[in-house]
């Protein structure tokens, strides 16, 4: 069950949407939506069919709408599109070419904005660029990079050509860079020289030189280089290229060519309960239509708005809810390079002034953060352009939310808990919110097409305010269509648990209402800061350490991240450590990993706790880690002096 806590306030009010954001809303008739979302289940195809015919152009319109191989899915078979086509020229050929579709603020505080016709021709101009460097259907594209507008260039122009990208957050270390760059077999590298976060310039291009040092990425032929921050970076002649010389060159046409509903759009990696990231692959058709109408629906995308969401393009928030969803319908979006503390935690409330942003995403720790920095941020700043707030990547505690509703929406913007995951690729589980009366905590109802449950261990299904593991009940177009190169493990994680049922990996409950609570991860993943992190990753680090004999990681509740990492650790008999032993550790995995998956805190022990079969117990280790007494049975535990050491050691 989850390990969050922070879940002192009940708060079991009904917020109905209120009656000025209903009375504009694109669905404000729960009548309605009851209707489509029935139709959605009854007649699946037939509901689909007819949203992808009118959510996205097609080049050529498909035949089929589901082909259905459990638990291999084909969606919209023999239709053909281009994700570029639909997210850019589809609108710079049309009324909305001067419309800004990307407002990019860096964190320096200058203000770039992006019309529709603009982004068109960066696109394009990338496009003849990569092709010009030998890039084709099917090639693989690293793209690690800061938030700057020339990310989402970089993943339109790979889409233009057929060329997966695998987006890869800038926060990871070169050593996760090597990894996710070779697993992928990428053939060019996009980057930048660096970006700004708080006030520093965090270098990229040298890590992308430390992952290819001595032949590590053997398939990068190229790699290209944004200037962004001016830091000094070194250049290898005939691989290297600076962005802005090779797109001076570059003719300003390019003709899009139709795509294969089921062709690979991108690959991203995400942390899973064992071994390393694995590469989450999502294709054209489906994706889109799924990102489309959820952005339509969920954020009740509307032309003159200006939508902010704060994730960055390394996560799936980033590529569905910032790139392809708000693109594909037209949106414009604010995109912003840097921290949200900088230079105050005011930031985000002042560019939501200047921008005058009227519709923002954000993941509950940002919003825990802001609680904790003081009201006087967000008073100081003009809110009103707010009508609608969103809450995405871990459960939102009551007390987030209601000040969250208060003091950033001044109870007047519905708020959407947005449930989903970079498999679902869009949102599954989200009140509507011009229909759904919300429910503080609870991400209420599925969207449409999505039929959840919340099931036992042995499948059959709980009772009210049960809870149990969350399982949905069939396909839907933006689902993974399967882990890069491993069809086995994709079988095993997500249809093996149940049969026929996809398991999500969280629990959840749904209360008496019919509204679904989710509690947090069943499995070993965890949610720092609304990051994936699996265990796993984190304990191969520590083992790459020459002190280092065994480790475990778990999950602590914690107030502001959800969870922060602890890390058991015994070391080596003739480990010599000659300074501070948890700090050199902790250093280590952010440098294997990067500095999200510090731990917060390393606990050495002469011995882990230890079933007699061998495996760690880390129900016990969760529970010395949080600060509790183990309870239950330990009479397994190989050595219950181990125990007592661990309590203890501080
Ligand atoms: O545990 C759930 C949590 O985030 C996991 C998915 O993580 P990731 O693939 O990185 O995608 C995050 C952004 C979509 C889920 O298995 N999660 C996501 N949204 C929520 C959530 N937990 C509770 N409430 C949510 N709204």
């Amino acid at each position: 069950m989850s390990d969050t806590i922070h879940s002192v306030l009940i708060e079991d009010r009904l917020f109905p949407p209120p009656a000025a954001f209903q009375a504009k809303a694109r669905l404000k008739d729960l009548a309605e939506y009851e209707r489509m979302y029935r139709r959605s289940i009854d007649d699946p195809e037939g509901f689909w069919g007819e949203q992808a015919k009118a959510l996205i152009p097609w080049m050529k319109p498909f035949d089929k709408v589901l082909e259905w191989k459990e638990p291999f899915a084909k969606w919209f078979l023999g239709g053909q599109t281009n994700a570029s086509v639909v997210c850019v020229d589809q609108h710079a050929n049309s009324w909305r070419k001067n419309k800004a579709a990307i407002i990019w603020e860096g964190e320096p505080g200058e203000v770039r904005t992006l019309t529709y016709g603009q982004l068109q021709q960066e696109v394009m101009k990338l496009a003849n660029v990569l092709s010009s460097m030998g890039l084709q259907k099917g090639d693989r594209v690293a793209i690690y990079m800061p938030m700057v507008p020339e990310a989402a260039i970089a993943m339109l122009a790979c889409a233009r050509l057929g060329a997966p990208h695998n987006v890869i957050f800038g926060g990871f270390s070169s050593e996760a860079v090597r990894d996710r760059v070779n697993d992928a077999g990428c053939k060019m590298i996009i980057t930048a020289d660096g970006g700004y976060r708080r006030g520093q310039v965090v270098a990229l291009k040298p890590a992308v030189d430390e992952a290819l040092a001595k032949n590590g990425c053997p398939t990068v032929e190229h790699v290209l280089v944004v200037k962004r921050a001016g830091n000094p970076v070194q250049f290898q002649a005939g691989r290297d290229h600076w962005w802005h010389e090779a797109m001076q060159k570059a003719p300003a046409k390019h003709v899009a060519e139709p795509m294969d509903a089921e062709h690979p759009l991108f690959l991203l990696y995400t942390s899973g309960s064992t071994g390393k990231p694995k590469g989450i692959l999502h294709t054209t058709g489906g994706y889109l239509v799924g990102t489309t109408i959820t952005s339509r629906y969920v954020f009740d995308l509307q032309d003159d708005d200006v939508y902010f969401c704060t994730a960055d393009v390394g996560w799936i928030t980033g590529h569905s809810y910032i790139v392809y969803g708000p693109l594909s319908n037209g949106a414009t979006i604010l995109m912003y390079e840097g921290a949200p503390n900088y230079p105050d935690f005011g930031r985000f409330w002042d560019l939501v002034e200047k921008h005058r942003v009227s519709i923002f995403y954000t993941a509950p720790t940002a919003i825990r953060a802001f609680i904790r920095a003081g009201d006087h941020f967000p008073a100081r700043a003009d809110l009103s352009s707010l009508r609608l707030l969103g809450s995405v990547g871990e459960p939102i505690n009551p007390e987030a939310w209601m000040w969250y509703h208060r003091v950033i929406g001044g109870e007047r913007c519905p708020v959407v808990d947005t449930w989903w995951q970079t498999e679902t690729g869009a949102i599954m589980i989200s009140p509507l919110p011009g229909v759904t009366a919300t429910v503080p905590g609870s991400a209420t109802v599925p969207f449409f097409g999505v039929d959840p449950e919340v099931v036992k261990q042995d499948g059959t299904p709980c009772g009210p305010n049960e809870g149990g593991l969350l399982i949905l009940k069939r396909p839907w177009p933006s689902m993974l269509r399967g882990i890069w190169g491993d069809d086995q493990r994709y079988k095993d994680t997500y249809w093996g648990k149940l049969a026929h049922r996809y398991f999500a990996g969280d629990s959840s409950k749904r209360d008496s209402r019919g509204y679904l609570w989710i509690m947090g991860r069943v499995d070993d993943v965890l949610n720092v800061s609304g990051h994936r992190l699996g265990t796993a990753e984190v304990e191969s680090a520590l083992v790459q350490h020459p002190w280092v004999a065994e480790a475990a990681v778990v999950g602590r509740p914690d107030e502001i991240k959800g969870q922060a990492v602890v890390a058991f650790v015994t070391l080596k008999a003739n480990a010599k450590p000659d300074h501070d032993v948890r700090d050199t550790l902790r250093d280590h995995v952010a440098k294997v990993i990067g500095a999200i998956a510090k731990p917060d805190d390393v606990r050495l022990a002469d011995a882990l706790p230890k079933t007699r079969s061998g495996k760690i117990m880390r129900r016990l280790l969760k529970e010395i880690a949080a600060g509790g007494v183990p309870k239950g049975d330990t009479s397994t535990l190989e050595d219950l002096s181990v125990l007592a050491k661990l309590k203890d050691e501080d």
